[in-house]
């Protein structure tokens, strides 16, 4: 559910159009609708209530410090990969003891920023990480608090490149081998392992990973538990899938229903980090056309958003709904199947302004007649879109807008030009 609408043929969040945020941030841009935010946190934290679970929202999704300001502010933690996630978290208001330390390579500085912050405790994705925060909280005169992230050997369930629990990528501690080494940090003076972690991959369309990766941890936990480890905490990380297509996407009750009973069997308290969930359907990328093109047997509809503000169809050829905000007269409301075939539709491919082949928005996509001035959405764009855009091109970031009931106010203001050579070191003259 999300509050993306359109009213008499003009795209709607929440009780603003559309059209006015264009005219006063310019193109492209970023819109959230806050109503929407809030409510998928809120389905989290109802469908999972019986496990009184500490949701990290998972900050690399979306980092904007509004955004993480208003999950920290409805009772969420943080999930940070990284020292400057952690400092964005820090910034917006999140407590290191409602955190958690993720990333498969951390450095020491990153580690020693962690326990300085007394985060909750570190996700440790190998033996030589944790022997390094063995060293860095023995120097600090601490002991540090650790959950071992296992890749549970699961059959693939998503993207590639974003499957995170298949045999041979480079995610968590080996199933195979892992009881052997928690054996060893057994008493350890400076390390407590006390959770077990895994992330399964993303987005995730089903139930039925989260139960196989929940009857290995049950078996894993029992028997670091015999080893002497005071397991209390159990983290499924994130990857709960959204609407992309369509409302394909499962309610949060169906990933609780297998996750929460088992948590209550171990006793342990439950840990999650989503991310895409929370954000991914309140957000839309809003772009103006520049031209229309005909060559070589196709349509290319050139708007002025590119894989620079949103990689994801570049990348993992992900797929985004995409309409006008005010369509012609006709089509009086999206479709419900973007892929279906609709008569007076034109076949296109929504691209770029940037010099790859590989820049689209959406291709061989159906859409009502579009022209030089229009605008267009591209929805499901609140996760990894912002987040991992580039300057790419020479093009300035875009703008974000966060809408809430008939108000709006920018939350991150256009890049300039200026702020595209900040960074480097000036030449002298
Ligand atoms: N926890 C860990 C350890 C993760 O690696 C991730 C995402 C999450 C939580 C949050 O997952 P979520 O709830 O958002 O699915 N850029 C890709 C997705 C990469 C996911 C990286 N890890 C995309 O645009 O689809």
């Amino acid at each position: 559910m999300d509050h993306f609408h359109y009213r008499n043929r003009v795209l709607h969040c929440e009780d603003v159009a559309v059209p006015q945020l264009a005219e006063t941030y310019g193109t492209p841009l970023y819109v959230y609708s806050q109503k929407t935010l809030l409510h998928h946190l809120g389905q989290l934290q109802k469908a999972f209530a019986a496990a009184q679970p500490l949701i990290c929202y998972s900050i690399k999704t979306n980092g904007n410090i509004h955004i993480a300001r208003l999950m920290a502010d409805h009772g969420a933690g943080f999930d940070v990969t990284s020292a400057g996630e952690l400092f964005r978290a820090l910034k917006a208001g999140g407590v290191g003891p409602k955190m958690v330390f993720a990333g498969a390579g951390k450095t020491d500085s990153e580690m020693r920023f962690g326990l300085e912050t007394n985060v909750l405790m570190f996700n440790v994705e190998s033996e030589g990480e944790l022997l390094a925060l063995a060293d860095v909280a023995k120097s600090m005169g601490k002991v540090v608090q650790v959950a071992l992230r296992v890749n549970p050997d699961l059959p693939p369930k998503t993207h590639a490149k974003t499957d995170t629990s298949v045999k041979g990528v480079k995610f968590g501690l080996d199933i195979d081998t892992v009881l052997e080494f928690a054996q060893k940090m057994a008493g350890h003076p400076h390390v407590k392992i006390a959770g077990l972690h895994m992330h399964l991959g993303s987005p995730i369309l089903s139930a039925q990973p989260y139960q196989l990766g929940m009857e290995k941890g049950v078996v894993l936990i029992e028997k670091l538990r015999k080893q002497g480890h005071d397991i209390r905490y159990i983290n499924m990380g994130g990857g709960f899938g959204i609407h992309y297509r369509k409302q394909e996407a499962l309610p949060a009750e169906a990933f609780a229903a297998v996750i929460v009973p088992v948590v209550k069997h171990l006793g342990c308290q439950l840990i999650l980090e989503p991310g895409r969930f929370i954000v991914g359907n309140a957000g839309i990328l809003v772009s103006r056309v520049i031209y229309n093109k005909d060559s070589g047997g196709k349509h290319f509809v050139i708007q002025d958003a590119a894989m620079n503000d949103l990689i994801r169809p570049t990348l993992y050829d992900s797929f985004h709904r995409v309409w006008p905000v005010a369509p012609a007269a006709g089509f009086a409301a999206p479709p419900e199947d973007y892929e279906a075939d609709m008569p007076s539709t034109i076949k296109c491919d929504v691209v770029g302004p940037v010099c790859e082949s590989g820049d689209f928005l959406a291709k061989d996509r159906r859409l009502p007649p579009i022209e030089r001035g229009d605008l267009l959405a591209t929805f499901s764009a609140g996760a990894y879109g912002m987040a991992m855009s580039s300057n790419y091109n020479g093009r300035p970031r875009a703008a974000e807008v966060l809408v809430d009931g008939v108000g709006s106010r920018l939350i991150r203001r256009r890049e300039t030009f200026k702020d595209l050579i900040r960074p480097e070191i000036e030449v002298p003259k």
